[in-house]
């Protein structure tokens, strides 16, 4: 087969599988040109890619909501050993496949896993990526207390869609019932809910303000180690998730 045929072929074959929602490069062709971000999450990974090493020697990543692999496959690119990517839309799924088995990484693994059924997994990673996943479930602390508990080894690279103040206020250990005005500080920890649609999707649940987010990570029992740019965060696994003194 000729370039041109190849290129055909290969053009047809995106095609076939889209929507893609991560515009992916595969031998020149890009696979979500027309993204409302824009080159997207390339741009973004620009942006925060210095927190990692570039040589991650082998060290085991597992990325939760892979969607169509890129992050996966930028792990790979970085020496990485072992790389998972999981996801629960088999769609997603079929289009990872398709870009790594392109790109020669036909190591990287793919499965069909809800977050909530990492426990499934039974083995942990020296690297989770958790990027856009949290603001669309419905039980987004149980996601981050579940991610701590069964599969992240080490560190946890982060990102969450945030609205709302920026400001992180420092908080008592405790407020007395009669409190009422903290509550309406903008700053406060909040998570907002949509109840119909944000962004005309209606699979965005909970959307907080930073000072939430970083309320939450540590709660599940990791530390932030770094916040390279607005909503990103790598943290590493320090303790148990705060859920083990209430279940
Ligand atoms: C906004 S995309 C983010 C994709 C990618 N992580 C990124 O940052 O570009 C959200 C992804 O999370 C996946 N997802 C949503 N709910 C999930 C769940 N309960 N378990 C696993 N994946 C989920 C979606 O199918 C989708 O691929």
């Amino acid at each position: 087969m000729n370039v041109a045929d190849r290129q055909f072929k290969l053009r047809r074959s995106i095609e076939e599988l889209g929507p893609w929602f991560q515009n992916l490069k595969l031998h020149g062709i890009e696979t979500a040109p027309d993204h409302f971000l824009g080159d997207y999450p390339a741009f973004k990974w620009r942006g925060f890619q210095h927190v990692l090493p570039d040589d991650l020697e082998g060290r085991s990543v597992l990325d939760v909501g892979c969607n169509a692999g890129f992050y996966s496959i930028e792990m790979k690119r970085r020496n990485a050993g072992r790389v998972v990517g999981i996801d629960s839309n088999p769609k997603y799924l079929r289009q990872a496949r398709f870009a790594a088995d392109e790109l020669g990484m036909t190591d990287i693994e793919f499965r069909q896993l809800s977050i909530y059924d990492v426990g499934q997994i039974g083995e942990r990673y020296d690297l989770v990526i958790f990027m856009g996943v949290l603001y669309h479930l419905r039980h987004p602390l149980l996601a981050l207390d579940l991610l701590s508990q069964h599969v992240v080894g080490d560190q946890m690279l982060f990102q969450c869609l945030q609205r709302g103040d920026e400001r992180v206020p420092t908080l008592n250990e405790n407020y007395d019932f009669s409190e009422w005005a903290i509550f309406d500080k903008p700053e406060f920890p909040k998570l907002f809910f949509i109840e119909n649609s944000y962004s005309g999707d209606p699979s965005n649940w909970f959307i907080p303000n930073k000072a939430a987010v970083e309320a939450m990570l540590r709660s599940s029992g990791f530390r932030i180690l770094d916040n390279p740019e607005r909503e990103v965060f790598l943290c590493e696994k320090t303790g148990e998730p705060m859920a083990e003194h209430w279940l």
